[in-house]
């Protein structure tokens, strides 16, 4: 079977990009019975950025629930928590001694901190910068070389992680001359250029321009009228292709939903019409799984009772891999 994983770090509400970039396509593609699934809150990436243990805790109710609410089968997909899984640090320890810091210099994330320093005029490019953040990328090739994924869905910002994963488990085959790790593959959605946010760059919890995927339905209407448009009146046409508000819409819609609204913008709809309409469409979508995401937010025990057994079926691979590589590195036991 093709083994698809994918995962969500912990520090905030899932948004309308995580939907888009990671947990739609991951859904879809655990129902083909020829896959294998592993979807996980990656609660040891939260704490990269996150020394807030109250905000981690309720992120990885949240995303839990998020996944259960949009229809994640968990008697098929395996659902778990990256921290009940012991063997993810060790196998990053392991990995990390055979990863070249240089790669690690060229992450985007660490890049962005030190170009920040510098900016800042900063005499140290590495303050504030910790090892975690540092070896992030090394975590990840953990959390996929672990389960041996073929695929993984993921936006476009964490190709790059990707890349590093298959890197890293080309090393590593090659220094203990055997076949332990597969090279994996990201999946991006074709519709999956990265969404933007209100303010017309990257969606993302760190610039704090998200819409949550599951606001109350006030808060969504509200969020949706603060998405940023140019100030063309109605009736002057628009360009779609350049439009957040056209973008997001078109990441939920079918392709004919899409084009339909594109003519619209062609024939100058006003902005607050348009509005409206991604409004009512993004609502009549996610009302029923927001119903049961905020009845599952009130069973906590439920979810922990659904991540527990998602974490025994992990570790049960897990110890499996671990045996085997520790036997590869001259770690095994002597009898
Ligand atoms: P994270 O938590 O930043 O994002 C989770 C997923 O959502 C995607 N995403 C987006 N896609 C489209 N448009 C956007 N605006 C947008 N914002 C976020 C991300 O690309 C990602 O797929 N390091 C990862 C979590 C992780 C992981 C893994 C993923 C840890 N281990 C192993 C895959 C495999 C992260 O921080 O994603």
């Amino acid at each position: 079977k093709t083994r698809v994983l994918t995962g969500i770090t912990t520090t905030g509400t899932p948004h309308l990009g995580n939907y888009v970039g990671a947990i739609k396509p991951a859904i879809e593609a655990s129902q083909d019975p020829n896959v294998q699934s592993f979807y996980f809150l990656a609660d040891y990436h939260a704490l990269i950025k996150c020394q807030d243990p109250k905000r981690v805790q309720e992120s990885r109710l949240e995303i839990a629930a998020t996944w259960l609410a949009l229809g994640l089968d968990t008697d098929n997909a395996i659902f778990y928590r990256q921290s009940d899984i012991a063997e993810i640090p060790e196998l990053m320890w392991m990995l990390s001694c055979v990863c070249a810091k240089g790669l690690m210099n060229r992450a985007h994330a660490y890049k962005a901190a030190v170009a920040e320093n510098e900016e800042a005029g900063d005499q140290d490019p590495d303050k504030g910068i910790t090892m975690g953040l540092f070896g992030y990328p090394v975590l990840m090739a953990a959390d996929i070389l672990m389960f041996n994924a073929n695929k993984v869905p993921v936006g476009r910002d964490q190709i790059q992680h990707i890349e590093m994963a298959r890197d890293i488990a080309g090393r590593f085959n090659h220094l203990f001359k055997g076949q332990y790790f597969v090279q994996p593959e990201a999946v991006v959605d074709e519709k999956g250029e990265v969404l933007k946010g209100l303010d017309g760059r990257k969606m993302s919890k760190s610039y704090n321009n998200t819409i949550p995927l599951f606001s109350s339905e006030k808060k969504l209407q509200k969020l949706v009228r603060k998405i940023k448009t140019n100030s063309l009146e109605p009736g002057e046409p628009k360009d779609p292709d350049t439009c957040t508000l056209f973008q997001i819409f078109s990441a939920f819609a079918s392709n004919e939903e899409a084009a339909a609204l594109r003519e619209q913008y062609v024939a100058g709809i006003g902005w607050g019409d348009a509005k409206n309409e991604v409004f009512d469409y993004l609502n009549a979508h996610l009302s029923a799984p927001r119903e049961r995401y905020n009845a599952l937010m009130e069973d906590p025990a439920h979810i922990e009772a659904v991540l527990q057994k998602g974490a025994e079926r992990a570790r049960e691979e897990a110890a499996i891999t671990m045996d085997r590589l520790r036997s590869a590195v001259g770690l095994g036991r002597f009898v």
